[in-house]
């Protein structure tokens, strides 16, 4: 057997942690959550989530990772099956291959966007619009009402209806009717609601993102002609982290991380400076600055906290940006020496994501949407996705502020900086368990890893618009890795015993643990976590048993997604059974 993989210095390490945490998550999924839901408030359920979930699971996945790691295991089923000696417990470790690698799947197409994204910035491919025509295209919200407060008006019927509202069924002031009534029928239809409840439906960037997804209206070929350059530009970066991988922890992720992350922390800087200079960019608007953005992004609604989504939002927000429940923590911590500390440089890599989520990802992208189109539609480009605030909304300001080229391939590159540090490490289980299992070479495993990449990604791509790719979000990259931490946490804190538990975190650990936290990871966390399941399965029961709001058509290819996910975690399992009968001594 081929001697383990070690990271070569603690730095390189820190910074290969801290970019497996740093991804879109900190500046494209936090920004827009903490300005849908409450603002400040926001991070209260955040905060709690951090103290009692976060850190604990932190903690035992690098823990976990350090311990699997003495034995020669890198990936979950050969950890699980020495903290839990029963043999389903190698099989139940299957999750943390097939999870990191679906994960990986939809997220390195993201992440191709803004490769993609930071190329079209640098030569201008979107900047179409002179600065009056993109000011036309956002039309301003109903004076003196929040699009919130259009949104309450409009009663149960909600946004999505397809006829008309009549005056009797608007439950808002008169006042607001009138300015939303456009053509003084009495009536309000989805094109009169549209501008304030999409309001960059009408934008050339929403169009320019919607051609290059592919899921633009047939016929329109404004900005592209086919799927070619997403393809292409997709392709590439699963070649990029095939490549990164192949090239090992030390010679590729941590050379890696060595490089990417003290550029995305440069360009971050560069881009909050330029966010707090950019102030009040329309004089006549004084209602339209970064004071108010960064007012409002702070300014807690307290109101909010009685609302349970905003939890499980917040909880939701945790294990995506920190990237626990993926599996992928424990893989980097295996490559630690038996007696590295793992509290304090666990505690430090997590410290640094919630620098560049809290202080820098919150300062960037709410702040200048504010500057530029106001609070109320702000909040509604909030409402509508991560996509709609990073692709459509700031490619609009780059167009118009002096010297936005280079803004804009600043801001793309920092997402693709922070994804491809992400990616990496969720690629590395599967690698890890190919190399230590199959005893296939490095580069054989990475190139398995990224055609299996390319044939489940490729149905991501093409099939976009059924919202095939939310499947994969929700239920790998939110419901998934609350399963996968539960699993982990009751094997390691009952199964292998609560005192081993707490002897193996502190072991050799550079700073104390406070007792608490015994209790917290023994009951309080498992309690959470059921808790959030049962919060998410009750909030998708419609979605999942009725498909309700779904698009008939749109049926068939969720169900494919879904039946992709199971059969993933299958495959991982038989691979898992193989690898157990070709080595009857594997995995203890
Ligand atoms: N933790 C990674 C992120 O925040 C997945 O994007």
């Amino acid at each position: 057997m081929t001697e383990r993989d070690r990271w070569a210095s603690r730095i390189g390490l820190v910074l290969a942690m801290a970019g497996n945490a740093i991804g879109l998550g900190n500046f494209l999924r936090f920004p827009r959550l903490a300005a849908q839901y409450g603002g400040g408030a926001f991070l209260i359920p955040y905060l709690i989530a951090l103290l009692l979930l976060g850190f604990p699971i932190m903690w035992v996945e690098w823990t976990m990772g350090r311990y699997g790691g003495q034995y020669g295991h890198s990936t979950s089923p050969g950890m699980f099956a020495r903290l839990w000696r029963s043999p389903a417990a190698k099989y139940l470790g299957a999750l943390g291959i097939a999870l990191p690698l679906l994960f990986t799947v939809y997220y390195t197409y993201i992440e191709s966007w803004t490769l993609a994204y930071a190329c079209f910035s640098a030569g201008g491919r979107y900047m179409v619009a002179t600065p009056a025509e993109a000011r036309a295209e956002i039309p301003p919200a109903v004076p003196g009402f929040t699009a919130a407060e259009v949104r309450s008006m409009l009663g149960a019927r909600g946004a999505g209806q397809d006829s008309p509202l009549s005056r009797a069924q608007w439950t808002g002031p008169d006042t607001a009717f009138t300015a939303l009534d456009a053509n003084v029928d009495g009536r309000l239809d989805t094109a009169e609601l549209r501008p304030v409840l999409q309001p960059l439906a009408g934008a050339h960037t929403n169009q320019f993102l919607r051609e290059y997804q592919g899921v633009g209206p047939p016929g329109e070929h404004r900005f592209f002609d086919s799927l070619a350059p997403a393809l292409g530009f997709w392709l590439l970066t699963v070649a990029l982290n095939t490549w990164i991988i192949s090239r090992g922890i030390a010679g590729g992720v941590e050379k890696l991380a060595k490089v990417a992350m003290p550029l995305l922390f440069l360009f971050a800087v560069v881009l909050v400076v330029r966010v707090f200079t950019w102030g009040t960019p329309d004089p006549s608007q004084p209602d339209q600055s970064v004071w108010v953005g960064l007012n409002f992004i702070w300014q807690p609604n307290f109101a909010a906290l009685a609302d349970f989504n905003v939890w499980l939002a917040a909880a939701g927000q945790i294990f995506f940006t920190l990237s626990i429940g993926t599996g992928a923590i424990q893989c980097y911590a295996s490559y630690l020496k038996p007696k590295d500390d793992c509290i304090l440089t666990g505690l430090t890599t997590a410290a640094t994501n919630e620098f560049a989520e809290v202080v820098l990802g919150a300062t960037i992208a709410i702040p200048i949407a504010v500057a530029t189109f106001g609070l109320a539609n702000t909040q509604v480009i909030a409402g509508q996705g991560s996509f709609d605030l990073g692709f459509v909304a700031l490619p609009i300001i780059f167009e118009q502020m002096p010297g936005g080229r280079l803004f804009g391939t600043l801001w793309f590159a920092l997402l693709f900086f922070a994804g491809v540090t992400s990616s990496v490490a969720l690629c590395q289980p599967l690698v890890a368990f190919l190399q230590e299992t199959f005893h296939m070479s490095r580069r054989v495993a990475a190139l398995v890893c990224g055609a299996a990449m390319i044939v489940l990604g490729l149905p991501i791509v093409l099939w976009l618009k059924t919202g095939y790719l939310d499947q994969y979000d929700f239920w790998v990259g939110t419901f998934g890795l609350v399963v996968f931490a539960l699993i982990e946490v009751v094997l390691f804190a009952w199964m292998y015993g609560g005192e081993n538990m707490w002897h193996e975190l502190r072991r050799d650990a550079e700073m104390r643990v406070p007792r608490v936290y015994y209790y917290v990871i023994r009951y309080v966390v498992p309690l959470l976590l059921m808790v959030l399941l049962g919060g998410w399965c009750i909030q998708s029961l419609n979605d999942v048993v009725l498909l309700e709001g779904v698009p008939r058509e749109n049926v068939p290819y969720i169900w494919l997604a879904r039946a992709t996910i199971v059969l993933v975690i299958l495959a991982a399992g038989l691979l898992v059974l193989i690898a157990r009968r070709r080595n009857r001594s594997w995995p203890v």
